[in-house]
């Protein structure tokens, strides 16, 4: 582990994410200094748990200070890339939850703002740093299942009244820069570019309304096109994104997660978040030349933890972040995509050429 004692950390946004940033960087030794939150009882909560943090219902106090070096923005989405600026103009490292910003002007001058700064912005994008799907990362590398044609992924949750109490902004869209898509969809196209590549093509249509007290999507649906490669087109997606998925799991908090890959060779496929099935053709998965079941478990890791490991050594060494805003922007722009396409009545919107 880094030594992480003499690092200072301001933790801006103080609900759900905000907890989990002030755990996991507490556990890699860094010391919390502020807990910032317009509501001061969530503020305290944090400070009570890692002393000797202090409380601020405004982040500004917090940038004047020369003790922090990073501060982790865990804040409604609108409020990603103003807070992000001013944190990098004060020559702060930033690491901020998922989407970096909530269209792609905010994100390209968070982009320039930490540059202009030569500090890191990062994005708190967990999936890049989560087992199960690395460790799908590595089979379809290795060939498993062949090139891989279609991908299916589904995010099945319902919209619980109490989580739309505990975040009010959800339910603006301007606030949390669209719905679900936004939300849940963005976590989902970066798994998609992890496992398959660079996305060409994205095409998205918007349910009826279910939640009308949101204003943002509550279910949406696109489909995505894969950059092909050495003359052969590229692979196909769905990704369907609902709050509407009403069953004993979900109508009890827990969202669930399910993907789905073909390939030439065999099938992948993930229904629980945790085990992978698979199913090959390739020779040496076929004992006896029979189709067999191959189940793979994948243990559940603090992917927050894993990701603040990685910021700390990126600290430490210069590098690039693997999820900085840079290359986070990607995700964004997929998502923009399909919010393009949603009012554009489902028409194909070709993302820009991915640069190096
Ligand atoms: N990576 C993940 O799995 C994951 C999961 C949930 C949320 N998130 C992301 O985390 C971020 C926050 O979401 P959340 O679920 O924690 O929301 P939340 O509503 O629980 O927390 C946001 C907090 O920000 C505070 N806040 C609002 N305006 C503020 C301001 N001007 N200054 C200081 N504090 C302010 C609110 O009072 C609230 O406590 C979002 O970007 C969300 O997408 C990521």
């Amino acid at each position: 582990m880094i030594n992480s004692t003499l690092i200072g950390a301001a933790i801006i946004g103080c609900g759900w994410a905000g907890q989990r940033h002030a755990a996991a960087l507490a556990s890699q030794g860094v010391s919390l200094r502020w807990a910032v939150d317009v509501d001061l009882a969530r503020a305290q909560s944090i400070a009570e748990a890692y002393p000797p943090c202090r409380v601020a219902t405004s982040h500004a106090q917090t940038l004047d200070d020369a003790g922090v070096d990073v501060v982790s923005l865990c804040l409604p989405h609108y409020l990603h890339a103003p807070v992000g600026i001013a944190a990098l103009d004060a020559g702060k490292h930033v690491l901020v939850e998922k989407p970096l910003a909530g269209d792609l002007d905010e994100a390209d001058a968070m982009i320039t703002a930490a540059q202009r700064a030569d500090k890191i912005l990062m994005v708190a994008e967990n999936v890049r740093f989560d087992p199960l799907y690395l460790r799908i990362q590595a089979l379809l590398a290795e060939g498993v299942i062949g090139r891989p044609a279609l991908i299916q992924m589904i995010r099945e949750c319902y919209l619980q009244r109490s989580f739309l109490e505990d975040r009010p902004w959800f339910l603006n869209e301007h606030q949390a820069a669209g719905g679900i898509m936004m939300s849940g969809g963005i976590h989902d196209f970066e798994t998609m570019r992890l496992l398959l590549g660079e996305i060409e093509q994205v095409q998205a249509l918007r349910a009826p309304q279910r939640f009308l007290e949101m204003e943002g999507d509550d279910t949406s649906v696109a489909l995505v096109r894969f950059a092909g490669a050495d003359g052969r087109p590229g692979a196909v997606a769905t990704l369907v994104e609902s709050f509407l998925m009403k069953n004993l799991v979900t109508a009890s908090g827990p969202e669930v997660h399910t993907l789905r890959i073909d390939g030439e060779l065999g099938s992948i496929e993930v229904r629980d978040g945790r085990t992978i099935h698979l199913f090959s053709e390739r020779a040496d998965l076929l004992p006896g030349g029979e189709l067999r079941e191959h189940i793979l478990y994948v243990p559940e890791q603090d992917t927050f933890t894993v990701l603040i490991a990685h910021l700390l050594a990126c600290m430490a060494d210069g590098s690039e972040p693997i999820t900085s805003g840079r290359r986070q922007r990607r995700a964004l722009e997929a998502v923009c995509a399909a919010y393009r396409s949603m009012a554009e009545g489902g028409a194909p919107v070709t993302l820009s050429a991915p640069s190096s």
